[in-house]
């Protein structure tokens, strides 16, 4: 399976869209159709004929009736050569890619991605899926796009919480590649949300967590290897996603800071370590907890994980910064301990008391987190701590993840 991706700036200039085919169907996130009239115009000037499908950007968009809405769309107007052209953040690159590949069991595809979390993964990879009922990416497929078309200037005018989701996914790579990769990351990213990746950082950072992200996804395209570092940080995101409505970037912050709590209860990472990579996330105003993050929710996901990888958790856990080992099964003691910690350094609650009533508005509860706040801060200065309940100890990476943990 090859694939191009290519980074140049201004897609009123490119051609290399334009080149792919005569005839061409864009579809266009309703947040970033001012690109997509751009590059519709650039096509127009070329004498392409070309036609655009607007979609309502976010999550809502990966939906069933949402694709096969496209796919009638589409059909009724393409001819099976014609190009697919995907101009949005990761919900409607996800949505495009299966319209794509779905019509007459594919069309060719190019990917241009505006938000930071299509940039550095969703647009790079060969995943797209659409959500059933509350079961995030339920239905999906692998299919690889003719081209991606990379362009920083796209990103402009993000909201903060797209910029910071989208620094939660580099941060992931970040904290498996460790070394330069995370210093650069740890000393750039507030300088990335301030600027919504249009400083002199961008182009390094965003480099890195594509190489990496392409060094992890190469070997391993369509997943039949099920224990993949790159899962880090995606145990909770179908439940915190769709029950707690959260971004998905700021969800898999939330899970890392888990994951990272979870290794320093084992007595696997040092504290001082955890504190400095949940610094980070604190130091772009993303949150550390929910208020639905509870033991019983993360018992859920390891259950649907579990299934979803055939009957082994495959849990990557941050052992260090820049070594992140995939545990076959988890300590059901020690992630239920990490919670109740993680709950007190990020809500500053320590009992568990979910509204479930105000589950479905929970996305204007997130809360925010302390912006500002710098890596090596001691973790008394992170507000209340919590007593530990049982004493750290070794991993046990043979012991059983059983129905009870
Ligand atoms: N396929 C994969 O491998 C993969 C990897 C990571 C994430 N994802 C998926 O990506 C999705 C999250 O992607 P996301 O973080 O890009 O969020 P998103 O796609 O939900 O977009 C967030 C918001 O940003 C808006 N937007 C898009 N471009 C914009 C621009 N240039 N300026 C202003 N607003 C803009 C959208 O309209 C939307 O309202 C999730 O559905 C997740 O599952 C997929």
């Amino acid at each position: 399976m090859e694939y191009t991706i290519r980074e140049s700036s201004g897609l009123s200039h490119r051609d290399d869209i334009a080149e792919l085919a005569g005839r061409q169907h864009l579809i266009v996130d309703s947040g970033a159709a001012h690109h997509g009239r751009e590059l519709a115009r650039r096509l127009a000037e070329r004498g392409i004929v070309h036609r655009v499908y607007p979609v309502r950007g976010g999550e809502g968009c990966k939906t069933l009736p949402e694709l096969q809405r496209l796919c009638d769309e589409i059909q009724l107007r393409a001819q099976r050569r014609d190009l697919v052209v995907v101009v949005g953040g990761g919900a409607v690159t996800d949505l495009a890619r299966c319209v794509a590949a779905w019509l007459w069991k594919g069309m060719p595809l190019a990917i241009v991605p505006t938000t930071p979390t299509a940039y550095v993964d969703a647009g790079i990879g060969v995943k797209g899926a659409v959500n059933r009922d509350d079961r995030k990416n339920s239905i999906g497929v692998y299919y690889p796009p003719l081209l991606v078309a990379l362009d920083l200037g796209l990103l402009r005018g993000c909201p903060a919480d797209v910029l910071r989701a989208g620094l939660m996914e580099v941060m992931k790579m970040a904290l498996i590649d460790g070394g330069r990769f995370w210093e650069l990351y740890e000393r750039s990213s507030p300088g990335l949300l301030a600027t919504g990746f249009q400083g002199p950082d961008a182009l390094p950072v965003t480099r890195a967590a594509i190489t990496s992200m392409l060094g992890h996804l190469q070997p391993n395209l369509r997943e039949h290897e099920l224990s993949r570092p790159v899962d880090l940080g995606h145990l909770l995101v179908g439940p915190l996603e769709m029950r707690a409505l959260l971004p998905h970037g700021l969800a898999v912050g939330i899970d890392l800071a888990l994951m990272l709590e979870y290794a320093a209860v084992l007595g696997l990472l040092a504290e001082d370590e955890r504190d400095r990579a949940q610094d980070t996330i604190r130091a772009v105003g993303a949150p550390l907890c929910h208020e639905l993050l509870t033991p019983e929710l993360v018992q859920g996901a390891i259950e649907d994980t579990r299934r979803q990888r055939d009957g082994v958790l495959n849990l990557p856990v941050p052992e260090r910064i820049g070594t992140v080992r995939v545990h076959p099964h988890v300590d059901g003691a020690a992630m239920r301990e990490a919670v109740l910690r993680l709950r007190v350094r990020g809500l500053g609650a320590s009992t568990v008391a979910v509204d479930t009533a105000s589950a479905t508005t929970a996305r204007s509860t997130v809360p925010a987190g302390r912006a500002g706040s710098r890596p090596g801060r001691s973790p008394a200065q992170h507000g209340r701590q919590c007593q530990p309940t049982r004493p750290a100890r070794p991993a046990d990476n043979e012991q059983s993840d059983g129905p009870q943990w």
